[in-house]
């Protein structure tokens, strides 16, 4: 019997030159990789002052200086060794850590595949210069320096030519950069930032005493400016930031930022979250521009599941995504968030006369509207909205709220089709039907997820004969018709007795709009509760507002108004297009050549 052949062991430990390149190929990818990461370690470092250099999209060199704490001449040639780091000790640090680096990966893998010189001090005065190349320290001088760090990175990958050819353009790098260095303007507002690509200055960044002055330093004025205000908690999750306003989304570029605890990250989820809140209020397939902020416990959240940090992992991930949503929605439902045409004001009683003033739709919206007939005159006035008012909200607020949603200003309407009246910054029109369309749409939201609505009783059973289909979308959504106020029995067949209807105004046209409604359901079994919901309320509520053309009274007008004051989104109808167009003094003044 043969002795055995193999007695040299086959598995070694890699030499750490080799470790370091096998470690580069997952942090550092491509130049931005180097600038994302020299720079997350000048703001761990506390700088104040980040100066980045690029040339040649970084394929040729990459300088990022800070003014930070610097380094000792130890800690400097230390910081290239593998898993140096000062930033975590213990692996308990790794439990909300709240520093960009803690691997101590960065620096060694970068230099592993570049050269690389660090120059630094930890007071003005003496300091220290590190050069090394392929990942071998090759000199270490003293030399004069203010106190803080600058670390330049050149020749990228000159030792792995197979890498290299991985590297597109000066151009494409250069773009992924400046992507990278966006997401680190709009997270560090607190620190000044410079950029430069070949010797040409390109961003100068003052410190930013908020996101929205960050975004206007930038993308510009006119994005700035077209955002609304996001500020929401709920548990132990801030959310804050800026969205687009839905009838300015699609007029630029579409811009993407999300932070968590700080840090920049891309998640898919959190931004199809904050999509959703502008469901009904921006056409299909526009998306919007958001830039949101969330704060979580560190126990909430893991940030150390991707190498380079981008990607993080939630315990609850469907709760915070949908903790977004309801922030944004709540933002969009602001008078903020209304038209191109400059933020809507309603006028609101006052002991003469009556002054312009924002309606808070907070205070709007502690008060529930009474559920039944909004278009009986006066309705809103029977119902006492104090009763509804949370005890943690002031009597004057209530009060206040029962005043705005009394008061309607003289309103005139034109062809039958707009509701028109003047206020101190212009004249405003309303489409009946699409504010209708809102108003209803809120209203069967409201009962299909919490309630029984008024219906009135048919002296004569109405008889609906149904196609196959029809019967079929019938069957499937029986219940929510019953909530909505129909009151609706099988006879056999595909013959439908209706013995109730709801009753949204007088000109209702119960039969039409129950057609119209199955027509619209059949073959949309599949669709989730949520947008069930949505998808029938914005059926029936299209089909049973009024319609272009219906004469309205004076008191319908009047309570249609009221009753739009109250909606959380007034300014958008169902599908998105403006319910309010306004139109300025100065516009009419510009229009008549008075200015
Ligand atoms: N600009 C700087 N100013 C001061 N100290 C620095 C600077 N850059 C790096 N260091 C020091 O060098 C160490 C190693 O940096 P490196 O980026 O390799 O690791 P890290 O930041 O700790 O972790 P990670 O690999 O996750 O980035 C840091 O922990 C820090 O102490
Ligand atoms: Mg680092």
């Amino acid at each position: 019997m043969a002795a055995p052949t193999h007695t040299v062991s086959r598995i070694r430990v890699l030499d750490s030159a080799v470790a370091d390149q096998i470690a580069a190929g997952e942090v550092v990818e491509r130049p931005a990789s180097v600038v994302k990461e020299l720079v997350e370690n000048a703001l761990d470092a506390g700088a104040t002052t980040v100066d980045i250099a690029v040339t040649e999209g970084g394929r040729s060199n990459v300088r990022v200086s800070d003014d930070g704490q610097g380094m000792s001449r130890d800690d400097a040639v230390l910081a290239l060794a593998r898993h140096a780091t000062s930033k975590i000790r213990v692996a308990e640090d790794l439990v909300g850590v709240r520093s960009f680096g803690f691997r101590g990966e960065a620096l060694p893998a970068i230099c592993s595949v570049s050269e690389l010189e660090i120059e630094t001090a930890s007071e003005d005065g003496p300091g220290t210069r590190v050069r090394a190349a392929a990942g071998a320290v090759t000199g270490v001088d003293e030399i004069a320096r203010r106190r803080g760090t600058t670390v330049s990175v050149s020749r990228l990958f000159f030792n792995a030519p197979a890498r290299q050819r991985f590297l597109r353009g000066a151009r494409s790098e250069w773009r992924s950069i400046v992507e990278h260095l966006t997401a680190v303007a709009l997270t560090r507002r607190d620190v000044r930032l410079t950029v430069s690509h070949d010797g040409k200055p390109v961003l100068s960044l003052p410190p930013a005493s908020s996101l929205r002055a960050r975004i206007a330093a930038v993308y510009g004025n006119s994005l700035a400016e077209r955002l609304v205000d996001v500020d929401d908690v709920a548990g132990t999750t801030h959310v804050s930031g800026l969205v687009e306003r839905p009838a300015d989304v699609g007029v630029g570029s579409r811009r993407v930022h999300i932070a968590i605890n700080g840090r920049a990250v891309r998640d898919g989820g959190i931004v199809r979250a904050a999509e959703l809140a502008y469901r009904s209020t921006i056409p299909a397939g526009l998306r919007p521009s958001v830039f949101l902020e969330l704060v979580l416990s560190a126990d909430a959240v893991d940030v150390n599941v991707h190498p380079a940090k981008s990607e993080v992992r939630f315990r609850d991930r469907w709760g915070i995504e949908r903790v977004v949503e309801n922030a944004v929605r709540r933002a969009l439902g602001t008078f903020d968030a209304a038209g191109t045409l400059g933020r809507v004001s309603w006028p609101v009683p006052r002991a003469e006369g009556f002054e312009v003033a924002e309606v808070d739709v907070e205070t709007l919206r502690a008060s529930e509207p009474p559920d039944e007939g909004i278009f009986a005159p006066d309705a809103t006035l029977d119902g006492d909205p104090a009763d509804a008012t949370a005890e943690s909200r002031s009597q004057t607020a209530g009060e206040q709220a029962d005043a705005r949603q009394s008061y309607a200003p003289p309103l005139i309407q034109l062809r039958r089709t707009y509701l028109m009246f003047e206020h101190d910054e212009g004249v405003v029109l309303i489409d009946q039907h699409s504010a209708h369309e809102r108003v209803l749409f809120e209203q069967f939201m409201r009962v299909l997820e919490c309630g029984d609505a008024p219906s009135q009783r048919l002296l004569f059973p109405m008889t609906l004969h149904l196609a196959p289909d029809e019967s079929e979308a019938f069957e499937a959504n029986r219940e929510l018709f019953e909530r909505l106020g129909f009151e609706i029995e099988g006879f056999g067949g595909h013959t439908l007795l209706v013995h109730s209807v709801p009753m949204p105004h007088p000109r209702f046209d119960a039969e039409r709009c129950l057609r119209e409604t199955l027509a619209a359901l059949t073959g949309d079994r599949a669709a989730a509760a949520a947008t069930r919901h949505e998808k029938l309320a914005a059926t029936v509520a299209c089909k049973a507002a009024i319609k272009a053309g219906d004469l309205l009274s004076p008191a319908e007008m009047r309570a249609l108004f009221i009753a739009l004051s109250a909606t959380t989104l007034p300014a958008h109808d169902v599908h998105g297009r403006s319910t309010i167009v306004r139109l300025s003094w100065d516009e009419l003044e510009r229009r008549f050549g008075r200015r």
